[in-house]
């Protein structure tokens, strides 16, 4: 697996350093509140990260497990997401303050989508956390409150994000070799449906 990787973009220190600072800005906004925080991640890309970073909040919190797929398109606004596994429903989200947590902003399709469903259910607050972000300018009814790093728009991989479903354990973010992408697509975004 490592042989095929082209290079290391962020190291697996630079992550954990990066991951401590992240949590310290998070814990400070949400320290005072009596009620638990609930941190809703988006599944599959967010779990290494949200695994690091809630083990470095020293706050009370609860936690929801959302899946989503991405579907592919010819053009960065026609590919769009869908919610492939519900919220638990125990889960409450009204009078709650609520952090979302992704693995990466790029198009923002996927955090419209979860954004608009976390509001449907009357949090007392909404930010959103995620690891990395793509300079491609997310629409603007997308934002987010934490950044882990801005990355160049490149296809990367590790510490979560996938390539057809691999190289989620790598503990560092990387570019594969050319040759590991599916041939004749200079995006492997626009390849099939992905679970992100
Ligand atoms: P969106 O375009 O903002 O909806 O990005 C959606 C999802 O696509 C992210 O949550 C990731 O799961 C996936 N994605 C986008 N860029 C990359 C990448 O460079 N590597 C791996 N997954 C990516
Ligand atoms: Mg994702």
């Amino acid at each position: 697996m490592q042989d095929d990787i082209d290079r290391v973009i962020i190291s697996e220190a630079a992550l954990a350093a990066r991951v401590a600072r992240l949590a310290q800005e998070i814990a400070v906004h949400y320290q005072n509140n009596a009620e638990p925080m609930v941190i809703v991640t988006i599944l599959s890309g967010a779990l290494v990260f949200v695994a690091d970073l809630i083990r470095r909040l020293p706050i009370r919190m609860r936690l929801g497990l959302i899946g989503v797929s991405s579907y592919p398109g010819s053009t960065r606004e026609s590919r769009g997401a869908r919610i492939k596994a519900h919220l638990d429903p125990d889960v409450a989200l009204r009078g709650q303050h609520v952090l979302i947590v992704d693995d990466i902003l790029d198009s923002g399709n996927t955090l419209r989508l979860v954004q608009q469903m976390i509001s449907a259910g009357q949090p007392k607050s909404l930010r959103t956390a995620v690891l990395l972000r793509k300079p491609n300018k997310a629409p603007a009814d997308v934002s987010v409150d934490y950044v882990g790093f801005d990355i160049a728009d490149e296809f990367v991989v590790g510490y979560g994000l996938d390539y057809d479903g691999q190289y989620r354990n790598l503990p560092h973010i990387a570019v594969l070799k050319p040759e590991h992408y599916a041939s004749g697509s200079a995006d492997p975004r626009t390849e099939a449906v992905s679970s992100s």
